[in-house]
Formats: C-alpha cells, sequence, structure tokens
C-alpha cells in the first residue's frame, strides 16, 4: 500500500496564480483529482507541449490518462459549460466518459442564476463585484438558502420537475419584486436540463464515498483548489469575493473527505500579484511597470479576457493566506516575468493612519487605508525563461526567492520558470519534494 498522501493545491492570492500548471505537473503521481469548490468561473490552463487547455469545471488531473476527475460536491455544475467542456476535451482524444465522476450532492447552475446576477451586478446603489457572470454566487445563494437543486435531483426523474417548480416559482416572485421584464421561458429550460441529465447521469455518483474508498485503499488525492484564498467567502476582501471556500477546510467541505486523511497544503502563489474584478489590493501597481508585467505576464483573464490588475508581491497577504490555510510549501510562479526589471518592488508591510500593522483589516476602509512599505530588491538582467534547476538561476533571482521565504517565513519548495511542465523547479529535500513522494 502507498504512504497516504493527499494533498491540496490552492490559490495562495486572489486566483490565477498557476495552479492548472501546478496541478497537471504533478496528477501523474496521483490516482484522484478532485475539484471542491467554484465553477466555471475558473480558467486553469495548462500547456501540453505546444497545445493549450483551460480547464474550467473539469480538474486538470483528467488530462492525464488513468487519472480519476472528480467535481466534488462543493462543485457548482453549469450542465451545459460542463457537457460542453466535455465534448472539448473529447475532441482531443481525452477519454472523459471513462475518468470523470460528477458528485451528486453538487448544486446545479441555471440560467435565472446568471439573470439574478445580473441584476445584482447592475444595480446603481453598490459597486459591482466585477464578477464572472456565471451564475455562481446566485448558485451558492440558493444552497444556502436549502432551495438549491442538486446533481441526484436533476437527475432523478420523480423527484425533478417538483424541485424545479419551487426554484422557478421563487425566482418569478424576485423577478416581480425587483420590477426585472426579462421573460423567462421556465418550460424550455426545464426541457433542456431533463435532456443535459440523461447525458451526464451515467457520470454521477456519491463522490465523497468513491474518495474514501479509494484513500482506505491507499490511493493519493490531490484536491485542486479554485479562485484565490482572497477571494475566499469568509478568509478574502469580502465582499469582494467569490461565494465559495477557497481555501484549504473548503478541500474537506467539498468533497466529503475528513480532514484527518489530508497531508499536505501547497500554496500557489505568483513572484507578484495580480487581480481580476474589483475591490481592494494594496500593492497594485497602477503606473507603466504594472502595465509591462501585464503585458509580459500576458495577465488577461482565461475566462473573460479582461485585463488582470497587477502589482508586487504582498508579504503581509502571503503571511495571511499562509496562516488560514496552513501551508507546508509555496510554489513561486512566473519568476520569468520579472526578468530584466532593475529593482523589485517586495510589499514587506502595512501602515495604517501611520501605525505599522500585522493584521489583514477586515473592512473595505481599513483595506483602503493600508499604506503598503516596500523594499526593493535588486533584479536580474538575464532570462529565466525554462531553468529547471535551482542553482542555475542568476543570484539576484536566488537571493529575491530567500528573501520570499525569510520574510514569509514559508518554504519555498517550487518555482515555476514557464507555462509548460519542464519550465519547473523542485527543490530537493523540500517539504514540498517529501509530500509529493
Ligand atoms: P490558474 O487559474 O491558477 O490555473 O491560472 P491561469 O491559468 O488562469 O493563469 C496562469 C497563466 O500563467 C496561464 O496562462 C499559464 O499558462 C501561465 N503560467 C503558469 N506558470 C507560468 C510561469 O511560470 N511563467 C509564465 N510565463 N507563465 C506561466
Ligand atoms: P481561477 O480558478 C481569478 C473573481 C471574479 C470576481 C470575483 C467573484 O482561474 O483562479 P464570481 O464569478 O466567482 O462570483 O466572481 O472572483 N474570480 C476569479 N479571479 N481567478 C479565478 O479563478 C476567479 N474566479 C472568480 O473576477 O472578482
Ligand atoms: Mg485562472
Amino acid at each position: 500500500m502507498n504512504q497516504m498522501s493527499n494533498i491540496i493545491v490552492l490559490g495562495a492570492q486572489w486566483g490565477d496564480e498557476g495552479k492548472g500548471k501546478i496541478v497537471d505537473l504533478f496528477s501523474d503521481r496521483f490516482d484522484i483529482v478532485a475539484r471542491y469548490q467554484g465553477g466555471h468561473n475558473a480558467g486553469h490552463t495548462v500547456y501540453i507541449g505546444p497545445t493549450k487547455y483551460i480547464l474550467k469545471l473539469i480538474p486538470s488531473g483528467i488530462l492525464r490518462p488513468g487519472v480519476t476527475a472528480v467535481i466534488g460536491n462543493g462543485v457548482v455544475v453549469d450542465p451545459l459549460a460542463l457537457v460542453e467542456e466535455m465534448a472539448t476535451l473529447e475532441k482531443v482524444g481525452v477519454n472523459v466518459r471513462e475518468q470523470l465522476a460528477i458528485s451528486n450532492r453538487a448544486h446545479v447552475i441555471f440560467p435565472f442564476h446568471r439573470m439574478v446576477e445580473k441584476v445584482g451586478e447592475g444595480r446603481t446603489d453598490r459597486e459591482a463585484i466585477g464578477t464572472t457572470s456565471r451564475g455562481i454566487g446566485p448558485c451558492y445563494e440558493d444552497k444556502i438558502g436549502r432551495r438549491g437543486i442538486r446533481m441526484a435531483d436533476l437527475i432523478d426523474p420523480a423527484g425533478f420537475e417538483a424541485h424545479y417548480n419551487n426554484l422557478a416559482a421563487d425566482k418569478m416572485t424576485l423577478a416581480k419584486a425587483f420590477d426585472v421584464h426579462e421573460t423567462i421561458d421556465f418550460a424550455a429550460i426545464r426541457q433542456q436540463y431533463e435532456e443535459l441529465a440523461g447525458k451526464l447521469a451515467p457520470l454521477v455518483t456519491d463522490t465523497a464515498s468513491l474518495l474514501n474508498r479509494a484513500i482506505r485503499a491507499g490511493k493519493r488525492v490531490l484536491f485542486e483548489g479554485a479562485q484565490g484564498a482572497m477571494l475566499d467567502v469568509d478568509h478574502g476582501t469580502y465582499p469582494f469575493v467569490t461565494s465559495s471556500n477557497a481555501t484549504a477546510g473548503g478541500a474537506c467541505s467539498g468533497t466529503g473527505v475528513p480532514p484527518t486523511k489530508i497531508t499536505g497544503i501547497i500554496g500557489v502563489s505568483k513572484a507578484y500579484i495580480t487581480r481580476v474584478g474589483a475591490g481592494p489590493f494594496p500593492s497594485e501597481d497602477h503606473g507603466p511597470l504594472g502595465e509591462q508585467i501585464r503585458q509580459v505576464g500576458k495577465e488577461f483573464g482565461s475566462v473573460t479576457g479582461r485585463p488582470r490588475r497587477c502589482g508586487w508581491f504582498d508579504v503581509p497577504l502571503a503571511r495571511y493566506t499562509a496562516a488560514v490555510n496552513g501551508i507546508d510549501s509555496l510554489i513561486v510562479t512566473k519568476l520569468d516575468v520579472l526578468d530584466g526589471l532593475p529593482e523589485i518592488p517586495v510589499c514587506t508591510g502595512y501602515r495604517v493612519n501611520g501605525v505599522e500593522v500585522t493584521d489583514m483589516p477586515a473592512t473595505r476602509t481599513g483595506m483602503d487605508s493600508i499604506e503598503p512599505i516596500y523594499t526593493k530588491l535588486p533584479g536580474w538582467k538575464t532570462s529565466t525563461r525554462g531553468i529547471s534547476v535551482l542553482e542555475q538561476l542568476p543570484p539576484e533571482a536566488q537571493a529575491y526567492l530567500r528573501f520570499l521565504e525569510e520574510r514569509t517565513e514559508v518554504e519555498i519548495g517550487g518555482i515555476s520558470t514557464g507555462p509548460e511542465r519542464t519550465e519547473t523547479i523542485v527543490k530537493p529535500g523540500s517539504r514540498l519534494h517529501q509530500l509529493l513522494g
């Protein structure tokens, strides 16, 4: 029997840290890759040679033949988006129907969830969050409001109609209350979803049971986080967050695997930081350097194409996300994007009203009053692109990483120097190396 090794790979900033690349790289050492939250708001890019894949709902592990990909109960599933993503993967030869399992307890997104989101985001009396418009938030609202429809309900011919009619009645009341005149053809949606249910039913199962049985049998599970810790509904920059728990605890509630079975937690951070959508961002660079990073790092959303806001590595934020997640080892991605900068600012502290603070402020006003404290480190003049051995990095790049490690007090076990699998350093003897077994 293998030694138990069930690890969580999660975003330690505001998403798009390169989780897809990292999960894909490690997935050949695991039997199962499981998503635990979010939905098709995620966009995880994986390069295999020159071929680019963007995974949204389906765990990146699907790209490894023989690896089981699980969509856990904490995920919200848009059946149409899922069927489309399955078809895209099948077209390039992925055996989706053999490898994919969908939780019977995952909640279902309906078109009216997107409409509700549009109304909320369009309100003039509040600042928009800048969501991905996929219906994610309203679907989670129905889940927590105990009126949602789960995959098990969707594929249940005896029960679906009653569930659906209840939810439809709720949305009609809402539309009336908000004076929304958009016509929703509830009967057509129901029919479309019944057809989709037929396509997905063979893949729907009790994935908590599947995962726990596999773990008992000595199989290894990699939990793939979506979004990032600062977008977590509890620990992020609320209300400018997504509606799920992207932090480590979400891996347990979102799959039904108990915390006692988790062996390690790996955080993924960029060597700088980005954010898509609205909300506080203390180390944001509004100047030409921020623009340079956006261009060099191709920082445009993989789901919505929106330009990502860019800024500098934020140590207090990294310490915060390491604490709430219990990160054992950090992987720093996109180091190569900083190549050629004469010096690199790092936010090493926060000052509020002239006083240094160590805790993350909980309010918008608190976050907005942060004055970041920067330390400038020397840049490196040569390319790091594709370097896969730590000692071959320029001394300034090594010093930059050591500085981040010392200030965050978290091991940097891995470094990514390009989008491809081979463009990665895993430090020999690191905790990361140990966890990967
Ligand atoms: P995810 O959502 O966390 O999986 O990240 P995204 O896929 O949304 O965004 C990360 C982007 O950076 C993708 O286009 C990746 O191909 C790319 N990427 C990942 N690691 C590296 C790296 O080390 N260097 C460079 N230049 N690009 C990278
Ligand atoms: P991956 O998994 C970056 C952001 C949106 C918005 C906020 C709420 O690729 O890292 P939502 O549609 O979830 O209600 O939007 O969260 N957001 C992401 N930002 N990466 C993501 O996913 C994101 N998923 C949602 O831009 O600010
Ligand atoms: Mg992404």
